[in-house]
């Protein structure tokens, strides 16, 4: 038998959604106060309490223990912009002067490959230092922004998924491709990279007001020559780029339909934001099965809106947290489930502690359609895996002194909380992160 290792500590898994309420459905939380999972091969062989597997374990193998800290899958971000990382807090625009003031211009520097690994790589160890082991990624109009995130995240084994923007009008002449030039180039990243390890390429249309036509058209062809790929673009974000999109394309019945009408509403399909749509567009979207990320520090970073969970739930459209990445201002989960919380409170949903881990860790893993790989330590997943420490800050000390319950645990994270709370971050059961050594 090959050899064995394992965490010992406080571990924390969902099996699924725990719905609302302030109690979570029966079965959904897996949380054991000493639990152990032991890992071989970069995969979970068994987790459960370290009372009955301890004895299982052959004399001599090495142990990480973490005493009273939290260990949780990887947390999984399905919506950020690595090229953004620079521009991250910037002052005073809404989405479009945003776009034209920092992120264009930023974006331009990614034409150069080795602007492009150095922020590829510092991308990836914010990751890292905030828990987060897998993230969906858009890169810029350039095939260089792809090579070195791919080949960044293919050095540290992590799981990513991403892919080249493709855009032909509406932007500076340096970052926009052709309706040729983008396929071409996105088709030779594919053959390249995807299910390259665990890397996965991902379709990337920027967003509707960049693209013609013609672009768009040639996107859904590209996406039926490969049906089971992720697709990533943003949609109804922000109240003058929904007006933008309905003078640019007058016969669509509104912004998801111009996405419908080129064949890239569909499962797997994932839509940044979503604020600023009726019933009528969550019906379609569930019905077709594409997703929304929620990306509640960037929604009120830009003044876009608030976006409506409630009602997304009610009608069964997927739904997934993310950051957003540099219109979104933390790479830190916990920073962006206050975030949730807070924008939730507004209209009187506030996200539960469960609803909010359990978004983090399995249902975004679901909503990309990887949690067959991730998301949560049930034995054969990948052994990615997070050590939080919940007395991390003087605040969060404090509280932890009035013996919390786990829900008032994990509630005092997501609001105290931020990446000088995680501990150590694990890749396939590889330590990658240690905070003592950082
Ligand atoms: N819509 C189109 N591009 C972008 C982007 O880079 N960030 C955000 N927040 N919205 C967009
Ligand atoms: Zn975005």
């Amino acid at each position: 038998m090959s050899r064995l290792h394992a965490l010992r500590g406080m571990t924390l898994s969902f099996n699924d959604d725990p719905g609302t309420s302030d109690q979570p459905h029966d079965g959904t939380v897996e949380f054991q106060k000493d639990g152990l999972i032991i890992i071989q091969e970069g995969r979970i062989l068994h987790s459960g309490p370290a009372s009955l597997l301890l004895e299982t374990l052959p004399e001599g193998t090495p142990i990480d223990h973490w005493p009273d800290q939290l260990i949780m899958p990887g947390f999984i971000d399905p919506h950020l912009h690595y090229s953004q990382l620079d521009i991250t807090a910037s002052y005073g625009r809404q989405l479009l002067d945003w776009l034209n003031t920092y992120t264009f211009p930023e974006e331009s520097r990614f034409s150069e490959r080795a602007y492009a690994d150095e922020i590829a790589n510092a991308f990836l160890e914010q990751l890292l230092a905030n828990g987060v082991t897998t993230a969906l990624a858009f890169c810029t109009t350039h095939p260089a922004s792809v090579e070195a995130l791919f080949t960044a995240a293919s050095d540290r084994n992590m799981r990513m998924l991403g892919g080249k923007v493709m855009m032909d009008r509406n932007a500076p002449e340096a970052l926009c491709d052709t309706p040729e030039t983008g396929i071409r180039d996105s088709r030779r990243l594919i053959e390249k990279w995807h299910d390259h390890g665990r890397l996965e390429y991902a379709i990337t249309p920027r967003f509707a007001p960049t693209s013609t036509p013609e672009q768009l058209a040639a996107t859904g062809r590209l996406l039926s020559d490969y049906p089971g790929m992720v697709m990533q673009t943003h949609l109804s974000e922000n109240r003058q780029e929904v007006d933008w999109v309905a003078s640019l394309f007058p016969e669509a019945r509104d912004y998801l339909d111009v996405y419908s009408q080129y064949h890239l509403v569909r499962p797997r399909a994932i839509f940044a934001h979503g604020i600023h749509i009726d019933d009528d567009v969550r019906q379609r979207l569930a019905d077709d099965g594409g997703a929304i990320a929620f990306c509640p520090s960037s929604n009120l970073f830009l003044g876009s809106g608030l976006f409506d969970w409630r009602s997304a739930r009610e009608q069964e459209v997927r739904v997934g947290i993310a950051s957003d990445i540099g219109a979104g201002t933390s790479f830190s989960p916990f920073q962006t489930l206050q975030d949730a919380y807070k924008v939730g409170q507004l209209s009187h949903q506030p996200l539960t502690p469960w609803q909010a881990f359990y978004a983090y860790t399995l249902g975004n893993a679901r909503v990309l359609d990887i949690d067959h790989h991730i998301g949560s330590l049930d034995a054969g997943k990948e052994a990615d895996i997070t050590v939080i420490n919940p007395r991390a800050t003087p605040m969060l000390a404090r509280k932890d002194r009035h013996d919390p319950t786990l829900m008032e645990q994990l509630f005092n994270l997501m609001i105290l909380g931020d990446e000088r709370c995680i501990s150590a971050t694990y890749i396939m059961g590889r330590k990658i992160y240690d905070a003592q050594n950082s």
